[in-house]
């Protein structure tokens, strides 16, 4: 009887203290007075569009499409959310697959369409055929790695030829009334850091903004992002919002974006995709000096279940499907769902087997951490390997 008594109050001690320590974490990670509330800055603006926010959602293939955009816009702090990367060709021909990337509606906005291409008279072509469909803002893409697109001489190879390149932005901006900007990375490789000089030249021609990804092209996505770098492309422009961007997780990674290198506004990728919520933080955070935790593993199903209904309201059900297994992925890694649950999500060949799938993750709960509280943090990794060959 003793004995029972003693194992109570123990018991009832370790869920006290355990309780406890839990608020004290919470406490620490939401209301640490670091990093202390920023300075105030003025707005980003693209020419004549101010941003309500200077946190930009930054283009995702396969990622950042209508669905998502419209689940990061609901939960709040977007300045702006652009589009994957979108062939200007295939936007000219009317391919289905390209034209769906540019699906939109009214709550996406302001919204911008990532271009790219090599040929200047396709992508001002392009561009308008972008204008004249509502779009706010056009973005044309000098920073992806990958050989498909860099062979083509479009993404980051056109950093190896400014002249062209210079040129091929300044017809774009030329061709249509809505701003212009320009993603990029530093440069080609560490012996071609250019990003300084394009964006000076980029300025010169009408651009508005440029947003850097602060690697080069051949590092891929190895190693650290290089802040310095992006400090130089901010000192050589006279007045265009600098967007810095790269590996941005948490308050603290933007504050020291934001800090170090002077950028007008941070766009974040990969940090997102784990916490949709980051945007809406980092907005309180500068005006509060502090923000609400993430959503829990019931928010987060909620989230799963909303993006996923918004897909199929754009495809059929067997398209919905497959394409949602990328985003379901991340999904159920953030919610610590099992291995096992994970796996009988991915293979859901249909909106039964999907249903199924759901109610048994909703039954399990999460593995670690609890169903209402802050799950551990996730943090998505990127390809890795040489860029040839991804
Ligand atoms: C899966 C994936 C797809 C990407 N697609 C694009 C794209 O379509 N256009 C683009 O400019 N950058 C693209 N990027 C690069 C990101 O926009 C961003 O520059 C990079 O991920 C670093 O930011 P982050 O650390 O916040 O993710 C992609 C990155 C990843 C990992």
């Amino acid at each position: 009887m003793k004995c029972h008594y003693y194992r109570a109050c123990h018991w009832l001690l370790f869920c006290i203290v355990y309780l406890k320590l839990r608020l004290f974490i919470f406490k620490a990670l939401m209301n640490s007075p670091l990093p202390s509330q920023p300075d105030p800055r003025p707005p980003v603006c693209y020419g004549r569009l101010q941003l309500a926010s200077r946190y930009l959602l930054s283009p995702l293939a396969g990622y950042t499409n209508l669905p998502f955009r419209r689940i990061v816009r609901e939960i709040g702090g977007v300045g702006l959310a652009t589009t994957d990367l979108v062939n200007a060709r295939g936007l000219l021909e009317g391919s289905p697959k390209t034209l769906q990337l540019i699906q939109t509606c009214p709550e996406d906005s302001p919204f911008a369409v990532q271009i790219f291409g090599n040929d200047p008279k396709l992508m001002s072509e392009a561009a308008q055929l972008l204008e004249a469909r509502g779009v706010d803002s056009i973005d044309i893409n000098m920073g992806c790695p990958v050989n498909r697109i860099v062979k083509g001489g479009a993404g980051a190879s056109m950093m190896c030829r400014p002249d062209d390149t210079v040129s091929l932005v300044q017809a774009v901006v030329e061709a249509v009334k809505i701003p212009v900007t320009v993603k990029m990375r530093l440069g080609w490789d560490d012996q071609n850091l250019t990003a300084p000089f394009f964006a000076r030249e980029f300025e010169q021609v009408g651009v508005v903004a440029v947003a850097i990804h602060g690697r080069t092209r051949e590092q891929g996505f190895r190693g650290s992002v290089n802040h310095e770098g992006i400090r130089q492309v901010v000192e050589a422009v006279q007045s265009i919002p600098v967007i810095g961007n790269g590996d941005v997780t948490s308050i603290a990674d933007a504050d020291h974006m934001l800090r170090t290198t002077g950028c007008a506004g941070v766009s974040i990728g990969r940090g997102a995709l784990a916490n949709p919520w980051i945007f809406r933080q980092l907005v309180q955070w500068e005006q509060t000096g502090q923000y609400d935790p993430p959503g829990n593993f019931d928010d987060r199903l909620q989230l799963l279940l909303r993006q996923f209904r918004y897909l199929l309201e754009m495809t059929t059900e067997e398209r919905a499907i497959s394409m949602f297994r990328k985003m379901g992925h991340w999904y159920l890694k953030s919610m610590r769902v099992s291995p096992a649950l994970r796996h009988q999500f991915q293979c859901a060949q249909n909106l039964n087997d999907f249903d199924e799938a759901v109610r048994a993750i909703t039954a399990q709960g999460p593995l670690s951490g609890s169903r209402s509280g802050i799950l551990p943090d996730m943090h998505i990794p990127v390809p890795g390997g040489p860029v040839e060959r991804w």
